[in-house]
């Protein structure tokens, strides 16, 4: 069977991006598979578990419910868009200092998340932070070190998100 393809176009971690996507094709796939960001993780793939979280014009999105296609003139940020060249970005260090990362596999979507929720609250509490985290899942960690870190970052005033 022939695969329709279309083209969009749009922001990628602050680039410019042009390509043909299957029109069936999820964001998460043209990700990983075609654009090679794998930071951003695949688990479940029906939009229970949070691994996939991107932001798309500044919310999160699960990127294995949302075709590709959708992307089209979006604003699109992965893990990989947190970072600067030259260190990690103050959510992603917090989880690293507050040994919040065991196996990682969660983590990417778990900070995407996180970043969503400090942006739009700066002053978030540890139970908001749990409420707003409850749709990305850990088996590792049991949560405790997560929320550390996100209290961690939520009380660091003046500091750079
Ligand atoms: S892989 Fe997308 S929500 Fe689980
Ligand atoms: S650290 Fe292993 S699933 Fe969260």
């Amino acid at each position: 069977m022939m695969s329709v393809e279309t083209e969009i176009s749009f922001k990628l971690n602050g680039r410019d991006v042009r390509l043909k996507v299957p029109v069936v094709m999820k964001t998460l796939a043209m990700l990983r598979d075609r654009l090679g960001l794998t930071g951003t993780k695949y688990a479940c793939g029906e939009g229970e578990c949070g691994a996939c979280t991107v932001s798309v014009d500044g919310k999160t999105v699960n990127s294995c419910l949302m075709y590709a296609v959708d992307c089209d003139g979006r604003e699109v940020v992965t893990i990989e868009g947190l970072r600067t060249p030259q260190s990690m970005h103050p959510v992603q260090q917090a989880f690293v200092d507050c040994g919040a990362v065991q196996c990682g596999f969660c983590m990417p979507g778990m900070i995407m998340q996180a970043h969503y929720l400090l942006e739009n609250n700066p002053d978030l509490t540890r139970e908001e932070a749990r409420r707003g985290l409850e749709g990305n899942l850990c088996r590792c960690t049991g949560y405790t070190k997560v929320l550390d870190a996100v209290e961690a970052v939520a009380g660091t005033s003046g500091a750079q998100r």
